[in-house]
């Protein structure tokens, strides 16, 4: 079966995209699923995160070698060159290792490039007489072509999101079979979303896409003000005209999602990475992920 596409997107930073998609892929990798991640993010956090304890060391490499999304870009759109995304593939990108054996996760890093390569591209096309629209549709074009010819290769491929929306986002977000929305219940985080989903929404129904994106609290520290707005968030994904969904998982604030690759060591296995209880309550979340997609 074709690959079922999940992505990880809000406009709001810091809100846990990047530890949900990381800490799912694995738990999907873990559980015998060909797993891809796409870093979108000029952060690099998610290369970072799954690289692990070396991770600067093979980031470096990727960025010396081209191979990242940033040279996706810059090649196909401003080089004239013709690669595919599935030339950017680093086949067993993660140092975790499970039952024994290194964790079989495959990973599309992202460069700290990536922020001027899409400043050049826009730059360069808008030269040449191109509009916005016209350099979206291009990129928006080569990607779901690209990504379709991926999908034959893994079960499932995530793509960790920058926060804010670039060129690439809106088109993943369109192509996805599920949109996962971290978001902390707290009055600030929660300030954007009824736009993001609401933009969301308008992107996936112009397309004719009809599929909600779901709200995973994250960061839940447990305190009056944040059960409030959860219950708040329930509310509105359970009323009639909602455009969200939320899961039932809810990620607490605790040390274990803030996993730190440098203190772990090389190595380390999943129950060590994500510790304490949060490797159960990630695969809680996958349990939920899994029904969504069935
Ligand atoms: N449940 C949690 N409990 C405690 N710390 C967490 C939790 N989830 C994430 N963190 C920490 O919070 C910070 C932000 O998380 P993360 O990088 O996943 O967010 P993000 O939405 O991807 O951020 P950005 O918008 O910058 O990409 C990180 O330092 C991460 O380790
Ligand atoms: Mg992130």
């Amino acid at each position: 079966m074709a690959a079922r596409i999940i992505s990880i997107a809000n406009s709001k930073g810091g809100v846990g995209k990047t530890t949900t998609c990381v800490s799912l892929a694995e738990a999907f990798a873990a559980s015998g699923m060909r797993t891809l991640v796409v870093d979108l993010d000029t952060q690099a956090n998610a290369s970072l995160l799954i690289f692990g304890h070396n991770g600067d060391e093979h980031l470096f490499q990727a960025i010396n070698d081209y191979s990242t999304i940033s040279d996706w870009l810059l090649e196909n759109f401003s080089a004239g060159e013709q690669r595919r995304l599935s030339d950017f593939i680093i086949t067993g990108a993660s140092d975790v290792s499970f039952k024994g054996k290194p964790l079989p996760l495959d990973l599309i890093p992202s460069s700290p490039r990536l922020r001027k390569t899409e400043r050049e591209l826009i730059f360069d096309l808008t030269k040449r007489g191109y509009s916005m629209e016209a350099l979206q549709g291009q990129v928006g074009k080569r990607l779901r072509d690209d990504l379709n010819l991926l999908k034959a290769q893994y079960d499932v491929i995530l793509f960790d999101c920058p926060p804010g929306i670039s060129v690439m986002t809106e088109t993943v977000l369109a192509a996805s079979n599920l949109i996962i929305v971290p978001t902390i219940p707290d009055f600030m985080s929660t300030l954007g979303l009824d736009l993001f989903t609401g933009d969301i929404m308008k992107n996936l129904r112009d397309r004719e896409i009809e599929t909600l994106p779901v709200v995973l609290a994250t960061r839940f520290d447990g305190s009056q003000h944040q059960q409030v707005v959860l219950g708040a968030m329930r509310d509105a994904a359970n009323a009639a005209e909602t455009e969200f969904a939320i899961f039932k998982t809810i990620v607490p604030l605790k040390s274990g999602f803030a996993t730190n690759p440098i203190e772990l060591g090389p190595d380390p296995t999943l129950q060590a990475k994500w510790p304490g209880d949060a490797l159960s309550i990630i695969e809680q979340l996958l349990q939920e992920v899994r029904e969504k997609l069935a």
